[in-house]
C-alpha cells in the first residue's frame, strides 16, 4: 500500500499544531531516542519529547482527525494506532534508509503493536524547505512523497524508506503507525475497492436490496480476515 490521503489537517488545525511545534517551550530531543539498533546508525532529525505535555495534547488533536476522517477509515481499517509523533528535520538532517520495527510497545501501556502500516502526516508547506522526500522502496520501484501540509501518506511497513536530507528550510510532521484489522495488504486493498464501490453506487441510487447484498458480501469479508 501507498496512499496519499488529504486533509487530515486543514489550516487552522496546521496552525494550532504548527504555533505549538514553532514555540520555544516545544521540548526537541534528539530523534534516535525512538530509533531500533539499525535505525539509530542513519537517523539525524529531532522528535518531540514523547512524554511532554505538549506531545499529549497534540497527538490527542491529530487522533481526533483520524478517527473522523472516512477514507482514512475505510482505507487503513485500524485496529490500533500508535499515538502520533512529531520530528522536525532542520538543514542536514536525514533519516537513511531503513525498516520500522514490526512490534512497537504503546508509550504509558504494556499494550503491543505490529505495525502493518506506516504513516507520515506533512506539517510544513512543500515550497518552505528544500528535500525532505519521504522515498518508499517497492519490489520494483522507489516512490516519493512530498505532500502539501495537512496531507498524509500511509505505506506498508515492510517497505524500506527513507527521509531525503533536508538542504533548505525545515520540515516537520507527524509519524506514526497502524496495526490494521486487516494483516494482509491485497486482502485490505480488496475491501477498500469493495467498499468505495458501495459507496458510488450508494451516490448513483442503485436499488437498495443490490446494496444490502453487497454491504453483507463486505460484512462477510471483513468477518472472516479481521483480527481483533
Ligand atoms: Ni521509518
Amino acid at each position: 500500500m501507498f496512499l496519499a490521503i488529504p486533509a487530515v489537517l486543514n489550516e487552522e488545525q496546521l496552525a494550532t499544531v504548527r504555533a505549538s511545534l514553532n514555540s520555544e517551550q516545544a521540548p526537541w530531543v534528539d530523534g534516535r531516542v525512538s530509533a531500533g539498533h539499525q535505525g539509530a546508525q542513519v537517523k539525524n532529525n529531532q522528535q518531540l519529547e514523547e512524554s511532554s505535555a505538549m506531545a499529549r495534547e497534540l497527538r490527542d488533536f491529530v487522533l481526533t482527525r483520524l478517527e473522523r476522517h472516512a477514507l482514512f477509515i475505510s482505507a487503513v481499517l485500524p485496529n490500533k494506532v500508535y499515538p502520533p509523533m512529531f520530528n522536525r528535520y532542520g538543514e542536514g538532517m536525514e533519516f537513511g534508509t531503513h525498516v520500522d520495527g514490526t512490534v512497537r510497545t504503546i508509550p504509558g501501556s504494556a499494550q503491543k503493536l505490529r505495525t502493518d502500516l506506516s504513516a507520515t502526516l506533512f506539517l510544513s508547506d512543500p515550497q518552505n524547505y528544500e528535500g525532505g522526500e519521504l522515498v518508499v522502496e517497492s519490489d520494483f520501484s522507489c516512490r516519493t512523497a512530498k505532500l502539501a501540509a495537512g496531507d498524509m501518506i500511509v505505506y506498508s511497513s515492510t517497505s524500506r524508506h527513507r527521509v531525503n536530507a533536508v538542504t533548505r528550510g525545515r520540515r516537520l510532521a507527524s509519524v506514526f503507525w497502524i496495526q490494521s484489522l486487516i494483516r494482509d495488504d491485497d486482502r485490505r486493498a480488496q475491501l477498500f475497492e469493495l467498499d468505495g464501490t458501495i459507496q458510488r453506487l450508494t451516490q448513483r441510487g442503485a436499488d437498495a436490496e443490490s446494496l444490502v447484498r453487497l454491504t453483507a458480501h463486505y460484512h462477510g469479508l471483513l468477518r472472516a480476515w479481521a483480527e481483533i
